[in-house]
This record gives C-alpha cells, sequence and structure tokens, in this order.
C-alpha cells in the first residue's frame, strides 16, 4: 500500500462495458486528486479493458470459472499487492469476491449498486434485472447507491446515494440509461469523499443523499460538490 497521505491506488473491478470504469478514470484525469486509478481487474477479457488500455492503465484477468475460491482469493491479493493497491472500487464486477479479500480491504472497498439499496438488492438483483423489478414497482423515486462491500450480497454501510423521482411512464430501458448518468457523477465523488476521511484518519460520515425533484437536465446542471457531510455510518 501507498504511504498514509495517498494519493491513494485504486484497484476497479469490472465485467462489462466498464462506463462507470471511465467514468472514474475521466474524474481522476481531470484535476489534482487524492486517488488514483491503478489497475483493471476482470474475470475475463470485458469492454472495460479497450478503455484500460486507452488510458494506460495496467489490466489484469483473473479467471473464476472451475476454480477454488482460495485459488482466486490468492491470485487476487497478490495481484493487488504487486500493484501497491490501497482501495478496491468494483463496477459491475459480477462475481463474488473472496472474503479474504473484503476482509484485507475492510473499510476501503466499495461497490455501486444501480437502486436505492436496501430496495432492489440482494441475489439475482443486478443489470437489467434490477431495473425490471423498479419499473414493476410502485416506487417513486429511482436512483443509485455507493456502499461499502462485506461478506453479503449488497449489504454493506451505504456510503451515500443520489436520487430521483420516477417517471411513472419510463421504461426499464430509459430507467437504466437515467440511473447510469447518475452513477457516472456519484461514484467519483463518493470516492472523494472516502478518500477525505483516509486521509484525515476519521471514520468515513455518510454523504447527504441528493434528491433531485426536478428534471434530469435541472439535476445535471447542479454540482456534485454541494454533497456535505451528515449521518454517521451505521
Ligand atoms: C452499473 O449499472 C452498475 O451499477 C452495476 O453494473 C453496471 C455496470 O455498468 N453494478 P458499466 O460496466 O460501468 O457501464
Amino acid at each position: 500500500m501507498t504511504q498514509e497521505g495517498g494519493p491513494f491506488r485504486a484497484a476497479v473491478f469490472a465485467s462489462g462495458g466498464g462506463s462507470n470504469f471511465q467514468a472514474l478514470i475521466d474524474h481522476v484525469s481531470s484535476g489534482d486528486r487524492t486517488w488514483s486509478i491503478d489497475l483493471l481487474v476482470m474475470n475475463r477479457e470485458h469492454g472495460a479493458l479497450r478503455r484500460a488500455r486507452s488510458a494506460g492503465v495496467p489490466a489484469h484477468i483473473i479467471p473464476t470459472k472451475g476454480r477454488e475460491v482460495s485459488e482466486i482469493a490468492q491470485e487476487t491479493l497478490r495481484v493487488l499487492d504487486e500493484h501497491a493497491i490501497d482501495m478496491v472500487l468494483l463496477a459491475g464486477y459480477l462475481r463474488r469476491v473472496p472474503s479474504e479479500v473484503t476482509i484485507r480491504f475492510s473499510g476501503r472497498i466499495l461497490n455501486i449498486h444501480p437502486a436505492l439499496l436496501p430496495d432492489f438488492g440482494g441475489p439475482g438483483m443486478y443489470g437489467m434485472n434490477v431495473h425490471r423489478a423498479v419499473a414493476e414497482s410502485e416506487s417513486t423515486m429511482i436512483g443509485a447507491t455507493i456502499h461499502f462491500v462485506g461478506d453479503l450480497y449488497d449489504e454493506g454501510a451505504i456510503l451515500g446515494q443520489w436520487r430521483m423521482s420516477r417517471r411513472p411512464q419510463d421504461s426499464a430501458e430509459e430507467i437504466a440509461a437515467k440511473v447510469l448518468q447518475i452513477e457516472h457523477r456519484l461514484y467519483p465523488a463518493a470516492v472523494d469523499h472516502l478518500c477525505a476521511a483516509l486521509l484525515a484518519d476519521t471514520r468515513p460520515e455518510r454523504m447527504v443523499d441528493l434528491d433531485v425533484k426536478d428534471s434530469f437536465e435541472e439535476h445535471r446542471r447542479k454540482s456534485s460538490t454541494s454533497i456535505k457531510l451528515t449521518e454517521e455510518i451505521q
């Protein structure tokens, strides 16, 4: 790991197109940040690999199919150590992260979920399954959640949420597109927030939930810099 004082070195784990990975890369390369992205981990070759190559971020594939969890855990920890990684950011990673890894990175491993947890979380709730469930529900809000990762799916302490009202006529695909735009702003802001706490050697508090009552365009005009700290993480 890097010396305390940062910048903190992050590994992003992705199993998809990697648009969140891209949003994180764009954020760290657009200013003087307290963290950097130093590794992409995938379980096989995914779209995110192309983004890593163009950004000059090293990528490592850790196959999971047919392997013992302990073997995957050992390889993951070895690769993270080789790259002196301080922090793990799961961004659409569809494999379970071994508990050896979540324990080693406790308090420094985040996931993004495309709904407002604790609703629409748990086994089977990933990708379009989440958005279809939201579209079929009575829920009046949509949004995304950043949470710490422990051993149970979608159950770690919530670091931040960004919410907006749902147009009842929106299809699952329209909800997915809106939520993805929210994710691209929420994740970098949440990592800034976590790193500020790590640098101050304090326990990170939960970010204020961003509540968008107006249109998505209005939402986009507002800066995520208005995020303030209020609640302690339970
Ligand atoms: C995002 O919706 C994220 O919340 C979920 O998986 C999706 C990944 O999308 N966990 P991308 O690969 O970052 O575009």
